[in-house]
């Protein structure tokens, strides 16, 4: 079956490596979808220049830019303008406006690098997480990837995968081992999504690996 029809888009704050491996999946016939647009608050963006450089159109929008309200509001627009199917948060690191949740409820969806309910909330993203998970001398870490509501990593979680992070003798190398497992796992979750295999629903069940 041909799922091009499909349509994400991606917002990012950072160096955009798990876009890559979308675009990647993409490239490969391994993730049926189109990537409609990528969304950044941070102009310095990888994700921005990755999608420029594949013509995918690229926005920066900073929440500092704007009142809140016109925000939400061009954020919208854009959602309107470009009406994916699903929105994939790839190492975006803000909260995601009330009206668009409501929109896009169970169609929201985020990786964290963490085994969530653990090391997740407000200001645990990135490298901040796996200093934490260092510092406490986890020998198990993972990825999680979840649905997105209001708050901060608390949406219901729809896959985990536990990695054995007891050989990583820093919070560098345990985000090295971790992000590669994201790389693999994303695409293949957001296929699983397309096509009805996992589905997104608040009581949906939960996939492990
Ligand atoms: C990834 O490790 C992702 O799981 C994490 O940010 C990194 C982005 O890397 N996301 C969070 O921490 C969200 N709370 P990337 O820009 O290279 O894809």
């Amino acid at each position: 079956m041909n799922f091009k029809s499909f349509k994400i888009c991606v917002f990012a704050s950072g160096r955009g490596s798990n876009l890559q491996a979308i675009l990647n999946a993409i490239d490969n016939g391994k993730l049926d979808c189109e990537v409609t647009f990528v969304l950044s608050n941070n102009s310095d963006s990888g994700a921005l220049e990755i999608a420029r450089s594949r013509n995918i159109p690229a926005f920066h929008l900073s929440e500092k830019k704007f009142h809140k309200n016109s925000f939400e509001e061009s954020l919208m627009d854009l959602l309107d303008k470009f009406n994916p199917d699903l929105i994939v948060l790839a190492g975006y690191m803000k909260l995601i406006p009330e009206k668009v949740i409501k929109k896009f409820r169970n169609r929201i969806i985020n990786i964290h690098p963490a085994l969530l309910p653990k090391y997740g909330g407000k200001g645990m993203y990135g490298m901040n997480v796996h200093k934490a998970v260092f510092n406490a001398k986890e020998k198990i870490s993972g990825v999680t990837i979840h649905l997105v509501n209001e708050k901060y990593d608390e949406g219901k979680i729809i896959f985990q995968k536990e990695i054995d992070i007891s050989n990583c003798k820093s919070p560098e190398e345990i985000s090295e081992k971790i992000l590669e497992i994201e790389h693999q796992v994303y695409p293949d979750i957001i296929q699983k999504i397309i096509e009805g295999k996992i589905l997104l629903t608040e009581d949906a069940g939960q996939s492990k690996n």
